[in-house]
């Protein structure tokens, strides 16, 4: 693996692009992995905190859009909640194979290609009661100002918008030594953003399976949590709720412990540190 850092620059769209090309390449590695288990019956639940329904109300009819939706693996749990479920995503290999998903499961999902920064246009002024969007999304958006604007832009009146993100104290932890018995979890990474783009050229993607072919670079931003408020607050957005958790939908490090509610958290050894947030905001 190689990392270099970028300076920020109107290169924004080339590295989106660049992006996208890499979520093209690494979509047949995430369709066959145990990871998304999207050969087995789908389980769209597992990827939910209880949380995350008590904040978004009752879905039975309501317009729910999913930013980012990847292959739609909990992009249909909305649609099973009785939501009539739009899913977005720049990758054409995602959306095509979240489609395929969505059909064996007998979910009805409208699934829609675009950069989120396009979608005003993609989905053709269309606005929504629910826009949903995380777990692994807001680190692909080099720009949080523009990108609340234009969420903001897709909500009714009335609507909520429901992030649920990886802390950013959670992307700043790495084990130290990198591999091996005995590592510790240090602070290793920025917790704040807007210094620099993180340039990575690396085969191996987070989910089980074999090595990415073909488009392996990719750009990441880091986002730390005032930089999200503070963005929705400046697009006209009210933050409603900001819940902390210290829990994970699976198993970053080794040493994390299942919980009763099926997810992972560090071993009670560790300070309880936050490592996934839900915010609510409204317009
Ligand atoms: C980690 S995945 C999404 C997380 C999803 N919750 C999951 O675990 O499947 C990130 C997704 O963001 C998409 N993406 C990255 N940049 C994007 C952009 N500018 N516009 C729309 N989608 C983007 C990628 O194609 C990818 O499918």
């Amino acid at each position: 693996m190689h990392e270099e850092h970028v300076p920020l620059t109107d290169e924004h769209e080339r590295m989106m692009r660049v992006n996208q090309a890499n979520w093209d390449a690494r979509t047949p590695v995430h369709a066959a992995s145990r990871f998304y288990g999207v050969d087995e019956p789908p389980d769209p639940s597992r990827w939910f905190a209880p949380f995350e329904w008590e904040d978004l109300g009752d879905l039975t009819g309501r317009d729910v859009l999913h930013l980012q939706c990847h292959l739609g693996s909990d992009t249909i749990a909305f649609a099973e909640r009785g939501a009539r479920t739009v899913g977005l995503d720049i990758s054409e290999a995602s959306v095509a194979a979240a489609r395929a998903i969505a059909e064996r499961a007998g979910a009805d999902v409208e699934y829609v290609r675009a950069n989120v920064y396009d979608a005003p246009t993609a989905l053709e002024g269309r606005r929504f009661d629910v826009v949903y969007t995380g777990k692994g999304a807001l680190v692909y958006l080099p720009d949080l100002d523009r990108w609340a604007a234009t969420v903001a832009g897709l909500l009714r009146p009335g609507g909520r918008l429901y992030i649920v993100e990886f802390h950013p104290l959670l992307t700043s932890l790495g084990p130290e030594p990198a591999v091996g018995e005995g590592s510790e979890l240090l602070l290793r990474h920025d917790y704040l953003g807007g210094r620099d783009a993180i340039r990575r050229t690396v085969t191996r993607t987070y989910t089980d399976g074999p090595p990415v072919q073909g488009a392996i670079e990719s750009y990441e931003w880091t986002h730390g949590l005032g930089e999200v408020v503070n963005a929705l607050v400046g697009a006209g957005l009210r933050i409603a709720r900001l819940r902390e958790s210290d829990e994970l939908p699976w198993p970053r490090w080794p040493e994390m412990d299942r919980t009763p509610s099926g997810w992972w958290r560090l071993p009670k050894t560790s300070p309880r540190i936050p490592l996934l947030y839900g915010l609510l905001a409204t317009p």
